[in-house]
Order: C-alpha cells, then structure tokens, then sequence
C-alpha cells in the first residue's frame, strides 16, 4: 500500500472515532438537557462512525498495511441549543468530506483503483450525512425555538433504531 495513502487512512481512523467521540459528548449533552430523541439520534450517529472507522481498518489490513491508532482529542463538553448542536454536526460532516475527497485525491494520484472503489462508498455516504443534518437543520429553522415544536421534533428523532 502507497505509503502516504496509508498514512492518510490511519488518519482518517482516528478522525471517524473523533467523530464518534463528538457525537457521543453531544448526546450525553442531550440526555442532560432532557430530549431524549436528540440524544437517540446522535447516539446512532456515533454508532455509524465507529462503523466508518472499522471500515478503513478493515481496507488498510486488506491490503497488506499497518493500522497505527492515534491519540483521539477530548470533545467539548458544553454544548449549545438544539440549533447549535445540529449546525456543528453540518459543520463537522462537511470538514469530514473534505477529508474524505482529500484522500480520494491521493489514490487517483498514486493510481491505488482499489482503495478509489473502497472510498466511493464514503463518497457517497459524506452526501447522506450532509443532507441528514441539513434536514434536521432546515426543520428546526421553520420551528424556531418553540419548546413545543421541539418537543414533536424530539420525539420523531427518538423513533431513528438505524441509519
Ligand atoms: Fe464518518
Ligand atoms: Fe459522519
């Protein structure tokens, strides 16, 4: 395996747990601020990173490489309204895609077709992540910050048991 191509995936391993690690700090934050189904949603949601990050453990050994796991950093503990969460959640997934086609960069520089077919999934999945945030996003911009509006939106967001 292409060394820097490597290097980049082991980044990215680390990158998805951070990603899990938020999310989970954000349904903890959730759980404390009693909306349960906020706290549901990003639970999955860190449950799918952790998914994502086995993924490129998997490619990496697959293809002969080494996984070197990398220290994760310390998400923030206070968070703000249900709006500001989920505008961070849009904000972190677009860094994540950026990343993402980042990396794909590499393997069609480096002419690695493998890791390419295996990077057109997260591709693709970047896409849905961006847009599940979004949807959420756009919902509590038309409810505003009615405690009742929220409420409903808590419980459809607690009815989510996938991705
Ligand atoms: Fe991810
Ligand atoms: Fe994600």
């Amino acid at each position: 395996m292409n060394k820097t191509i490597l290097t980049a995936m082991n980044e990215q391993i680390m990158h998805e747990l951070y990603s899990a690690y938020l999310y989970l700090a954000m349904s903890a934050h959730f759980e404390s601020a009693s909306l349960p189904g906020f706290a549901n949603w990003m639970r999955i949601q860190a449950a799918e990173e952790q998914e994502h990050a086995m993924k490129f453990f998997d490619h990496i050994h697959d293809r002969g490489g080494k996984v070197t796991l990398m220290a994760i950093a310390q998400p923030p503990a206070e968070f703000g309204t249900p709006k500001e969460v989920i505008e961070q959640v849009l904000e972190h997934e677009q860094k994540v895609t950026a990343l993402i086609h980042h990396i794909y960069g590499l393997a069609v520089k480096e002419g690695d077709y493998a890791s390419q077919v295996f990077l057109n999934w997260f591709v693709s999945e970047q896409v849905e992540e961006e847009k599940n945030a979004t949807t959420i996003l756009d919902t509590i911009k038309l409810i505003g910050d009615k405690s009742n509006a929220i409420f409903q939106l808590d419980h459809k967001l607690g009815k989510r048991d996938e991705d």
